[in-house]
Formats: C-alpha cells, structure tokens, sequence
C-alpha cells in the first residue's frame, strides 16, 4: 500500500507567538511572572546587601562532590527531612495537648484524633514518622560506618552522630508516654525501672526522669518538657554542628572508588 504523505504541521496562531523584542528595549510589554521574578530578586539582593548571606549560602549548597557519590549519601538528608517533619506535626500536635495526668491528656489525645480537622492525619504522621526517623538514623550511620566516613578527619562528627542517636532514642521513649494511656504508662515505668539499672549514673537518672523516687503527678510533664523543649534544641544545634562539618571537611568517597595517581608523581614513586 502507498504511504500517505505526511501533513505538515499547522503553524503556531500568530497571538501564542511571542513578539520579537526590539533591539536595546525589550519588546516593551512587561509580564506579571517578570514583576513576580524582579521581586524576588530585589528582596533577596536587599537582604544580601545587609547580611552577606549568600556566600554562606553557596558554600552550603554548592559543595564538590567526591566521584562515586550514590543513593546512600541521600539517607542524611532524608533523616533530616524526617525531623524536620516531625517538628512541624509536633508543633500542630502541641496546640491541642495537655500534659494533665488525671485524664486530660488522654482526653486531649482522643480530641485530636476524633474531632479535630486532620488530626488523625498529623497524629499518624507523627507516630509513624518517629518510627521513620528511628530506621533512617540507624541506616545513615550504616553507610558512615561501611563507607569508613568515621575515621579522620571526620572522627567528631562520628561523635556528634551518637549523641544525635542517643537524643532521637530519647525523643521516642519521652515520646511514648505522652497519649498517657495504659500502655503508655506501663512500658514507661519499665523503660525508667531499666535506666535505673545504669552503672553509676542509672540511679540519678531514673529519679530525674521521674521526677522524684517514684512516678507521680509531674513525671508527665516532666517527659512532655523533655520531649518538646530540651532534647528538639539540643538536635537543632548539634544538626547545624554536624552540617557545618559535612561542608567543611566534605564527604568521603566510597572505599571502592579507585584514587587517581598522579602519572608524575607515580613514576617518582616507582
Ligand atoms: C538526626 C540525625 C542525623 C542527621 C539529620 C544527619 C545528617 C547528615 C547529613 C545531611 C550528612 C551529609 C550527607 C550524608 O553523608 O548522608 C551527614 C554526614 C555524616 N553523618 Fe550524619 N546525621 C545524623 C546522625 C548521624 C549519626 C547517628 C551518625 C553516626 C553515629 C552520623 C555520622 C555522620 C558522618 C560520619 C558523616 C560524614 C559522612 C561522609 O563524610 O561521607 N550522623 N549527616
């Protein structure tokens, strides 16, 4: 059968053309997303004039990658990102909570999953996301440790690492307590009678929990105040710790990656 010969395609309507601009003017008719883009640009430009955030700015984010560089170098940022998450349904969740241990966290709880506007939805997000934020801590410092990312000269952000796992474990047991039903309260207790088996410190340690030598009226918000204030500051400043040495120090490269020997500097060692 004879091939139909091809139709040319129908040109562009004249008025979804865009108008040649004229030489030096533009073509003189100025968009709404040009207005949106200029302020954009003077307000960061004002800003930078005043602080010279930029800079800080592109040395953040433009970085040298080593070569090899893969998904794994992601599981950082993706336990930042699952914080990140989490303090933000956390600081929904705290407009509704009462630390009230005669019924009214419970009560406050119950609240928010069964009436409030999204709530289930935040409270899910925050329940499941902790457990997120717990597997991808563990699965970052993996790849830190198989990939030898500890070793020099990275050794401190290694130790700031721990302490950030420490503190996310502590973010998830304080956590636990707070719906404050019978679960909650029970596996607490356990989770502080263990403490209290620590060397030295267990003692102190459990009594600080507590609140006092056994678990009573303040211990709720004692967990809540942990929880909400003391341990999220902590992980605020020790993450900008540990970025400021990723950047500073760079990443490593994966430990199969070939290093690139100098032609010269071989034969010298030859
Ligand atoms: C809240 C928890 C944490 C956050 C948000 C976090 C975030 C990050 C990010 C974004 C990077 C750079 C990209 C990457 O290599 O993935 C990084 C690198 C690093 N992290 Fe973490 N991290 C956390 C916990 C830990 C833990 C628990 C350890 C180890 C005990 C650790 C040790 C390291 C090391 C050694 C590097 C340098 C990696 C390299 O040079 O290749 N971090 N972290």
């Amino acid at each position: 059968m004879a091939r139909r010969p091809k139709l040319p395609t129908p040109p562009v309507p004249s008025s979804l053309r865009p108008a040649p601009p004229r030489p030096g003017e533009g073509n003189g008719k100025v968009r709404p997303v040009d207005h949106a883009a200029e302020a954009g640009t003077a307000v960061v430009d004002w800003v930078d004039e005043r602080t010279s955030l930029s800079g800080a700015g592109r040395w953040l984010m433009f970085r040298k990658v080593p070569k090899g560089t893969n998904w794994f170098y992601t599981l950082g940022s993706a336990t930042l990102f699952a914080f990140l998450s989490q303090a933000v349904t956390g600081v929904f969740l705290a407009m509704y909570y009462k630390p009230d241990p005669s019924g009214g966290a419970y009560e406050s709880i119950r609240h928010v999953t069964n009436e409030v506007f999204l709530g289930q939805f935040v409270r899910g997000m925050h329940k499941w996301g902790s457990s997120v934020m717990v597997i991808l801590v563990f699965l970052h410092m993996g790849r830190t440790f198989f990939f030898g990312a500890y070793k020099y000269p990275r050794e401190l952000n290694w130790v700031i690492g721990v302490v950030l796992l420490i503190l996310t474990m502590v973010m998830s047991f304080t956590g636990y307590l707070l719906p404050f039903d019978q679960r909650a309260y029970w596996a607490t207790i356990v989770g502080v009678n263990i403490n209290g088996t620590g060397p030295l410190i267990g003692p102190y340690l459990s009594d600080f929990l507590r609140a006092g030598p056994e678990f009573g009226a303040t211990t709720l918000s004692r967990f809540y105040a942990i929880h909400m204030l003391l341990v999220p500051g902590a992980i605020v400043a020790l993450i900008g710790a540990h970025l400021y040495l990723v950047t500073k120090l760079g990443t490593t490269a994966p430990p199969w990656q070939k290093v690139q020997v100098d032609e010269e500097l071989r034969k010298a060692q030859a």
